[in-house]
């Protein structure tokens, strides 16, 4: 049979199929989240998250030693805070859980970005991402908190922020009370396009974080929508965003190719706790190779176009997956 065109021809061997590889994961686009704890000697492991811990503060230097010697070049912070109340106080205290974190992580190693999850959720009695009164979750007043949370990030050395809560207009609200206070080089990395979604959040569903009454569908966007995610994500770049992220990542790998086609910045994927988790829970039943599908999951998400990928496979992949 005569071809002129064989596909084959360039997946003869390994060596020709690597050099035809058009996708590479890189350990130095990843970024890996980090959960902090108040207390001492706190190292726990996440039950709904395997693999993934609770640290307290005076645990980050091995931690953090471990992740530069990896490779990793930035984290994302999470906080759990002493206390919870209605305005969600800890969260914007100077003396604050992660604003604590972000200090000791910059005295162990001042070159490891650290990004900050920014959100009320942790932080209020109820778990929603806002403040609540009346049953409605106030969207200015909310924002107003945002903000100063961003601030203290900020303050304390965050070189990114990223907030997570869907509020209208906080990007805005950020950026202004970012430059009044001069931390003008301070970047903003909105979760631009967050789906209401079963697949993120597993880490809250044991921790009792998740809002103990209603959803967060008034805020979040619904997994149908598509032009919507395209507004949303416009809104943010207007407002003064400097990475738009998709949250979750797999199953709107579709959001993340639109958003690489028009908006001239990076975009980052959130490879959430469900998408990690499947993996773990049938690679432990040895329904499934967790390198293989972890590798897979992360190229589609590189492929559909994300510059950046925070992943808790993030030590895993620089590992070589042992
Ligand atoms: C806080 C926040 C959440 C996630 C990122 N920031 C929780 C949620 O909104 O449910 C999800 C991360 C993950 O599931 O891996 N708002
Ligand atoms: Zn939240």
């Amino acid at each position: 049979m005569k071809l002129i065109h064989r596909g084959r021809r360039l997946r003869v061997n390994n060596g020709v199929r690597e050099l035809a590889k058009e996708t590479i994961i890189s350990i130095k686009n990843l970024i890996y989240p980090l959960f902090i704890v108040e207390g001492e000697n706190v190292k726990s492991e996440i039950p709904s998250l395997q693999g993934q811990y609770h640290l307290s503060v005076d645990m980050l230097k091995d931690e953090i030693e471990e992740i530069k010697d990896l490779g990793i070049p930035a984290v994302i912070l999470y906080g759990l805070p002493e206390y919870n109340d209605q305005l969600a106080t800890s969260a914007y205290d100077e003396n604050g859980i992660v604003q604590k974190a972000i200090r000791k992580i910059k005295e162990i190693n001042e070159s490891l970005v650290v990004i900050t999850d920014v959100c009320l959720c942790q932080y209020t009695e109820h778990g929603h991402c806002g403040i609540i009164e009346d049953g409605q979750i106030l969207n200015d007043l909310s924002v107003k908190l945002i903000s100063k949370t961003a601030l203290s990030h900020a303050k304390a050395g965050a070189d990114i922020v990223a907030p997570s809560d869907m509020m209208d207009g906080r990007v805005k609200a950020i950026r202004e009370i970012l430059d009044e206070e001069d931390f003008e080089y301070t970047s903003i990395m909105p979760f631009s396009v967050k789906y209401a979604s079963g697949f993120s959040g597993q880490f809250r569903i044991v921790e009792d974080y998740s809002p103990s009454s209603g959803d967060r569908k008034s805020y979040q966007m619904d997994p149908a929508n598509s032009n919507e995610a395209i507004k949303e994500a416009e809104l943010d770049y207007q407002e003064g965003a400097d990475i738009l992220l998709v949250s979750p990542a797999l199953s709107y790998l579709d959001i993340i190719y639109k958003l690489k086609q028009k908006f001239n910045c990076p975009i980052a994927a959130y490879n959430v706790s469900g998408e990690y988790m499947m993996i773990k829970a049938a690679a432990e039943k040895g329904l499934i190779d967790e390198q293989t599908a972890a590798m897979e999951m992360l190229l589609s998400m590189k492929r559909a176009g994300a510059d950046l990928i925070v992943t808790y496979f993030a030590k895993d992949m620089a590992r070589g997956f042992n």
